[in-house]
């Protein structure tokens, strides 16, 4: 056993060289039962990242899954300790929780560098946890695997499947029309909030940890698995013997998320009709890891794949749906066997993702497709780029054929078009003004907002997708194209560009459009241009004055000072240069 690699955890609990400190970082874990046999036989010490509790309902399950993994590690060989991480709610929190993706970011970096922890499972759920801790797991670099906590249940409205968070935005149509009243509006949510779990549709939450799964760093089949199943308690225990073997393999981060990997995760969110905000946490993450990403790839590799998975906002089906056909591995399957996919990525299992989706086929075809006859042939973004700002993402689905076809700036060219454009300054501004008469909103309007994105909300919020007037929703027109620097809600199915970069605030000249401008949408060459002259941009830029930005707290005022754009994944700037804060030799405290 003398080649037996001395633990990291062993620096604070076995540390011969220094009994006294030792004796100092131990005595307090002594207090609560632990033994000092426990803490120094050389087991792993495993960290979870606990992201659920009371206000973090979406996440809450883990309190569950966590005695679950306790289990595994136990079992395995390894001692496990739970903490708090810093709670990510995306419904709840206000301004918005675009703030707190970066916060958790580096309040998770320093606990799982600044404690004895020699492996960590990172508990994901809702939107922006699963980012979170697979940035700060990529800058740290200990070994680290992601125990997914799972959609709600499938839910109903009607007869028929409605996932929670879409359901609000046709709730709200409804409302708006007066087909339903305020009862009626409280009645259609509830119905759709059946029991524990994040977001049941494929919105952010879901495509965050079925990528986190595609990227390699959860165990395969974890991701699609409903939070109330009993496979998710077994799930839970699985990962937490997985982590105590990976510490003995030490199979770090660096080794899973590989440029490969990245690449895989593209194809992956095209496949399963992604959210949009997918292209700026995963950038997030690659960066801190130190891989080459830029958001162009996401044309690049993704713009081709087709769309397999049948899931609302797009298709029709929901997360339970998705995990009895055969969730991400089934997908993966698809992919790897039509090229697409790398096959040799190393995997949290320690397997290959060949290995690891090997004989997991689509167990039902009309939830999780063939490739070759998929639901949209070409499930992609478009990066599109012009004289409003360098770069905006678009689903490729995103804008119907219809108003394309109003709107053609040359005839038979159905991929090129024109748009005036409303302009509103904010979600509130949207609110007052979108019923006012004087607008003339149309349907041949694109709706645009601004100052929404990581300076200007700020954190970037997701009110992008914004609805018609009430009138024209009344009269059967339920959408109209949107354009902003702000975010969209991935349970949306709006047709929307967005994640404009560089934000309105940031020089962007989205900050300089005008309502009753004409916007010339050429989709053959990824073009976005506003139709004035030259000339007429300078006088604009010269005129002019941005807005007064108020700092709500500190940590607004650090946010809006070093976070990045959303193209660029909207980190913290300075932090990426960070890296393998796990083996960097630590001062002692006393
Ligand atoms: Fe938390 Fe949708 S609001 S997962
Ligand atoms: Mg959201």
């Amino acid at each position: 056993m003398d080649d037996k690699k001395r633990l990291r955890s062993e620096d604070w609990f076995n540390n011969l060289s220094d009994p006294k400190i030792t004796a100092l970082y131990l005595e307090r874990y002594l207090n609560y039962g632990l033994t000092r046999d426990e803490l120094q036989s050389g087991r792993p010490l495993i960290g979870i990242a606990q992201t659920g509790s009371d206000i973090s309902p979406c996440n809450r399950i883990h309190l569950q899954t966590a005695e679950r993994a306790r289990d595994g590690i136990r079992d395995a060989g390894g001692i496990p300790f739970v903490f708090p991480m810093h709670p990510i709610q995306e419904s709840c929190r206000r301004p918005t929780s675009g703030l707190d993706r970066n916060l958790a970011y580096l309040g998770l970096v320093e606990i799982m560098r600044g404690y004895p922890f020699d492996g960590i499972v990172l508990t994901t759920g809702c939107d922006k946890t699963t980012p979170a801790a697979l940035m700060a797991a990529a800058t740290v670099n200990l070994p680290s695997i992601v125990l997914s906590g799972g959609p709600m249940v499938d839910s109903y409205l009607d007869g028929r499947l409605a996932g929670a968070g879409t359901v609000i935005w046709e709730a709200r149509k409804r409302l708006a029309a007066g087909e339903i009243d305020y009862d009626g509006f409280m009645m259609m949510l509830e119905s759709t909030t059946l029991s524990p779990g994040h977001c049941n549709t494929m919105g952010t939450a879901l495509t965050m940890n079925c990528l986190a799964e595609a990227l390699g760093m959860s165990l395969p089949g974890c991701a699609g698995i409903p939070a109330p199943f009993r496979q998710r308690g077994q799930m839970a225990y699985q990962t937490g013997r997985r982590i105590v073997e990976m510490v003995h393999e030490d199979l770090r981060p660096s080794e899973i998320m590989t440029r490969e990997a990245f690449e895989n995760v593209v194809v992956v969110n095209s496949a399963i009709g992604g959210s949009t905000n997918a292209p700026p946490h995963i950038q997030a993450i690659a960066k801190h890891m130190g891989v080459e990403m830029v958001v162009e790839d996401w044309q690049e590799i993704g713009y081709e794949i087709p769309l397999l998975v049948n899931c609302q906002p797009t298709g029709d089906f929901l997360g339970e749906g998705f995990h009895r056909a055969g969730a991400v591995p089934a997908v993966m399957l698809e992919l790897l066997q039509a090229g697409r996919i790398h096959g040799g990525c190393k995997t949290v299992s320690g397997k290959s993702v060949a290995e690891n989706i090997s004989g997991r086929e689509s167990l039902d075809r009309q939830v999780i497709m063939p490739f070759d006859s998929p639901l949209i042939p070409q499930a992609g973004f478009m990066v599109l780029s012009g004289n409003l700002f360098d770069a905006a993402l678009m689903k490729t689905s995103g804008i119907s054929a219809k108003f394309r076809k109003r709107y053609l700036c040359e005839p038979g060219n159905e991929n090129c078009f024109d748009a005036r454009a409303i302009v509103f300054e904010g979600p509130e501004d949207y609110h007052d003004r979108i019923n006012d008469a004087a607008l003339m909103i149309d349907d041949s309007c694109i709706l645009v907002i601004r100052g929404c994105g990581p300076i200007g909300y700020p954190g970037s919020a997701e009110v992008v997708n914004m609805q018609p007037p009430d009138e024209m929703i009344a009269a059967g027109i339920s959408e109209l194209p949107t354009m902003g620097d702000g975010r969209q809600s991935g349970t949306s199915s709006s047709p929307s560009i967005l994640n404009a970069s560089p934000e309105s605030l940031a020089g962007g000249n989205l900050a300089l459009l005008e309502t009753g401008d004409m916007i010339r949408f050429d989709l053959n060459n990824s073009r976005v241009e506003l139709l004035i002259s030259e000339h007429e941009l300078h006088a604009r830029r010269d005129a002019y004055q941005p807005p007064e930005l108020i700092n709500g707290s500190p940590w607004e005022e650090l946010s809006r000072t070093y976070t990045g754009q959303l193209s660029d994944g909207a980190c913290l700037d300075f932090a990426t240069a960070y890296r393998n804060l796990g083996d960097e030799p630590l001062r002692h405290s006393h």
